[in-house]
């Protein structure tokens, strides 16, 4: 995995290229950088590990959740990956951006009858299917626009990934999918085998995210290659795909130690390659999709620090003018980043302080403990690693408008997404 492509110059932190001092100035922050090398290089690097370990006998599908715009599935697209999407938000930006809809598989635990119909319509190539009602309705509903649906069917494989438990979904216990120790997966395979307009292309499984270990993935692939063995055994029918789901791990701070692509991929592809040898089948078509892991690392969010405020013998607040509302995160699971005085990032990180946003909300902090260098009003702030679930999760507590986006490459940064004004917040008041 790359990382930021970062550069210290004349003091001032360069992102691929371009000063971020410039960029904030110029297009005011909070702003979010995405690095377009950065998420190109891991877009290379997956599709290099199915190539080496698979035969490129599979697709990778980027879990568009972590960071759903037009100018990502652009990317992406060009890429050569398909393309996660879970709402029919996300199927709509996919569409706008004119993705393959047959590289697109459309995940929920609880799709509308509006975003079945709105997937079938446009072509995706696969549902992620989590239960019978589901697939009842897919059925009812593409009978109805005269279409066979391929689905997978989304499995839990009871693989306990060790990692915070809001983002744990591979355990009997989940809202996705159907367990396997529970009989559930045998269930509903049979049931969609029944129904006319469903044709069942495999199986899905996500064990969880930000997963740092390799045997996790490789356990889920031990279990859902026995289960199809064992389905396709017992119902004759043969199914040509499986998907692994996403969850590679990413260094937000020096505490995370990720793996590479290949680190990760290497074992379980050679695992799944060995095994459909040995029970003399040909080669599954293999799917990953990891979300957090293209576009987590390429992204920078920059702060204007307004106020620093110590509290003697208590702690130092350091106010900038985001927040809780352009990342969540650390309110929600207390997860970590890494913070840079952009405009002396040359200087050393001698003090601790307490990085809080601009929300009427004590709990609106973007971390706590920050290793930062002098810090005055009017700095400018870089926070790491924040090109996943950041935007993504923004809102619009206290009427705070969402940030813009850029996209960055060869020191040259073009707009991706324009700051919301707030005539847009207003618009649709009655
Ligand atoms: N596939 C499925 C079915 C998923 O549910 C997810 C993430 C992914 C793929 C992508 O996982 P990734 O490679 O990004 O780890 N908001 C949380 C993360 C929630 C992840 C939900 N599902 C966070 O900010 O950490």
């Amino acid at each position: 995995m790359t990382y930021g492509d970062y550069e210290i110059k004349n003091g001032h932190l360069y992102i691929s290229g371009a000063d971020s001092v410039e960029l904030a100035k110029e297009y005011s922050t909070p702003l979010y950088v995405m690095s377009e090398d950065v998420v190109r290089a891991s877009c290379r690097e997956l599709k290099g590990a199915l190539d080496k370990y698979y035969e490129s006998n599979g697709l990778i599908t980027y879990a568009s959740k972590a960071l759903c715009i037009k100018e990502m599935c652009r990317i992406i697209d060009s890429e050569g990956l398909g393309l996660d999407a879970v709402s029919g938000g996300e199927l709509c930006t996919a569409k706008a951006a004119s993705f393959p809809m047959e590289k697109v598989n459309y995940h929920g635990n609880n799709k509308t009858d509006e975003e079945i119909r709105m997937g079938i319509s446009f072509g995706v190539g696969r549902f992620v299917v989590d239960n019978k009602e589901e697939l009842i309705r897919i059925d009812k509903i593409a009978d109805e626009l005269g279409k066979v649906q391929k689905v997978l069917l989304r499995i839990t494989p009871g693989v306990d990934a060790h990692t915070h438990s809001f983002v744990k979904t591979g355990q009997i216990d989940s809202k996705f999918g159907s367990a396997i120790q529970t009989g559930a997966a045998d269930d509903i395979t049979d049931f969609a085998l029944t129904l006319e307009n469903i044709q069942i292309a495999g199986f899905h499984c996500h064990i969880g995210s930000q997963i740092f270990e390799q045997e996790p993935f490789v356990e889920a692939a031990r279990v859902m290659l026995d289960f199809i063995d064992e389905t396709e055994a017992r119902t004759a029918c043969f199914f040509t795909d499986l998907v692994l789901g996403g969850g590679f791990g990413i260094k937000y701070t020096e505490e995370d130690k990720p793996l590479s692509y290949d680190e990760i991929l290497r074992p379980v592809l050679t695992y799944v390659k060995a095994h459909r040898e040995k029970v003399g089948k040909k080669l599954i078509h293999l799917g990953f999709e990891p979300g957090r892991s293209i576009a987590g690392p390429a992204g920078t969010t920059l702060y204007t620090v307004g106020s620093v405020k110590e509290i003697p013998n208590i702690r130092t607040y350091v106010s900038v003018d985001g927040g809780m509302t352009d990342n969540p995160r650390y309110m929600l699971y207390g997860s970590k980043y890494t913070f840079i005085i952009a405009n002396r990032a040359d200087k050393k990180k001698d003090n601790i302080v307490t990085v809080c946003g601009k929300c009427c909300e004590s709990g609106d902090m973007l971390g706590e403990g920050v290793e930062l260098s002098e810090v005055h009003a009017g700095d400018i702030l870089a926070v790491t690693s924040t090109g996943a679930y950041n935007y993504s999760m923004a809102s619009n507590y206290n009427r705070i408008p969402r940030p813009a986006m850029v996209f960055v490459k060869n020191g040259e940064a073009r707009l991706a997404v324009r700051r919301e004004t707030y005539e847009e917040m207003c618009e649709r008041d009655i």
